[in-house]
């Protein structure tokens, strides 16, 4: 699978454009770390978070999330690393997340919806965002509260990366696709 197949499938599972908004920023944060990871498997880290919560809109359930759309990819060929990635990114799934991509998925995932938050109160939106600015919201509790800061956490700690630094890269990340998004 391709990433423009892979966009092709998100659109026919996702109708909604927060969430299909949300797949790509994660997509975009997943290219920023395959430059550093895996340069060479880009492709596959952005059709990995392009596809990590296709079947959310249909199935918003941890008993069907994201088991239903592990299922739909492995029939249509898509490899188990990026399975096991989409898998160990419902904590509830109980799969170890070993790989950077799986890695990645997981400190991303949170993140990304966090700083679309952040720019959506912003007029100019994510144009000026400083990780600064993000790094004092995510202490304001009740700004985003449905964004888990102890996935945010949890994702810094296995990737072993500082917290800035992360913000900063995720940060750029969305906004290189600022214009296709409109965040
Ligand atoms: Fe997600």
């Amino acid at each position: 699978m391709n990433l423009d197949e892979a966009r092709a499938l998100m659109h026919e599972w996702v109708a909604g454009p927060a969430l299909r908004t949300h797949m790509e920023c994660v997509a975009a944060c997943m290219g920023r770390y395959a430059d550093q990871f895996q340069p060479d498997q880009k492709q596959r880290w952005q059709i990995c978070g392009l596809l990590h919560d296709l079947d959310w809109e249909k199935h918003p359930n941890h008993d069907e999330h994201p088991f239903v759309a592990v299922k739909l990819l492995r029939e249509k060929g898509v490899d188990e690393e990026i399975l096991t990635a989409i898998l160990g990114h419902a904590e509830y799934s109980g799969t170890p997340r070993t790989t950077p991509m799986a890695k990645s998925l997981f400190a991303v995932d949170e993140l990304a919806g966090f700083i679309v938050a952040c720019a959506k109160v912003r007029p100019d939106g994510v144009a000026s965002l400083e990780p600064r600015s993000v790094k004092k919201k995510l202490k304001a509790r009740e700004f985003a509260a449905a964004v888990s800061r102890d996935d945010i956490a949890t994702g810094i700690a296995e990737l072993g990366i500082d917290e800035s630094q992360h913000v900063q890269t995720c940060i750029e990340a969305i906004r290189s696709e600022r214009a296709r998004l409109g965040v």
